[in-house]
């Protein structure tokens, strides 16, 4: 067996995240939220899939990822894992720690990642924060389930922040996402998202850190690239940021697909004799 038929059919781990960062080999991460798209990313090789608290915008319709549920979060984690299964099981996953699951306690916080873990055995959880978290993060990699953190444009805190702009611009925000990187790693984190901030701040992060670095609007120098899946499927009409890179329109694939189905069932067209028993 040849080096990449061997990558591809194994279960990608934090151990194999760290050797990629070493070898210089980027780490792909999409978002998915239900069980046949996860079955289609890890047929594509994708490494990480994240089930993000955006299924909170994209799958429910809420404004922000504030409303969705711990068991809202393991519903699409149950279906994720069980795709991811059913297919070449290559793939890691990550559920998102939702809003209010963890900031209460460190008690709370490991507890409800136990409850994710427990209920669907995906690979790791991800908690937005630095510093104010790191105790929390501690104490959750202390127990042996894996933390990735996320810092930059953490959408948690949006009523904070009070946009979605590009954030530690400003020096004292930048030398402190600086620390805060630094803090997660320390704290047992296995890798660290940037969010929407500069890509020379990414950059430097990235050389400081011995764990991996996922960027999201941050710049080619992460360690790896996350998107959201709708995003780049050209599913929602009104999103198009500037980090995003679409690479279908499937929104208006759908549409036709849907009038086309309309029109048909309308004009008697189908089914047709072939399509019945
Ligand atoms: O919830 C999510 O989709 C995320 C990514 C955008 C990083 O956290």
């Amino acid at each position: 067996m040849n080096r990449s038929a061997h990558q591809k059919s194994a279960h990608v781990t934090t151990r194999r995240l760290l050797d990629m960062k070493q070898g210089g080999e980027k780490i792909s991460v999409l978002t998915a939220y239900d069980y046949t798209m996860a079955r289609i990313l890890d047929r594509a090789g994708i490494d990480i899939i994240l089930v993000g608290d955006s299924a909170s915008n994209v799958f429910a319709g809420h404004s922000t990822t504030l409303p969705i549920t711990i068991d809202e979060m393991i519903y699409h984690a149950k279906a994720v894992v069980r795709g991811v299964k059913d297919e070449s099981n290559r793939a890691m996953v990550v559920t998102d720690m939702p809003f209010m699951s963890y900031q209460l306690s460190g008690e709370e916080a490991l507890r409800n990642a136990g409850k994710i873990m427990k209920e669907h055995e995906c690979d790791a959880v991800k908690l937005e924060g630095g510093r104010v978290i790191a105790d929390t993060v501690k104490r959750i990699t202390d127990v042996g389930i894996p933390v990735m953190g996320h810092l930059g444009l953490m959408p948690q805190s949006i009523y904070k922040y009070g946009s979605y702009k590009v954030r530690a611009q400003q020096g004292l925000e930048a030398e402190q996402l600086l620390e805060d990187a630094s803090i997660l790693e320390q704290a047992g984190a296995f890798a660290v998202v940037l969010e929407k901030i500069p890509s020379a701040l990414a950059a430097e992060v990235t050389r400081s850190l011995t764990i991996p670095t996922i960027g999201i609007g941050a710049g080619v120098e992460c360690d790896g690239q996350v998107l959201v899946i709708n995003d780049i499927l050209g599913l929602n009409r009104e999103f198009h940021p500037r980090f995003v890179r679409q690479y279908v329109d499937l929104n208006t694939v759908i549409e036709q697909a849907v009038r086309q189905y309309v029109h048909d069932v309308q004009e008697k067209d189908f089914p047709s004799a072939d399509e019945s028993y």
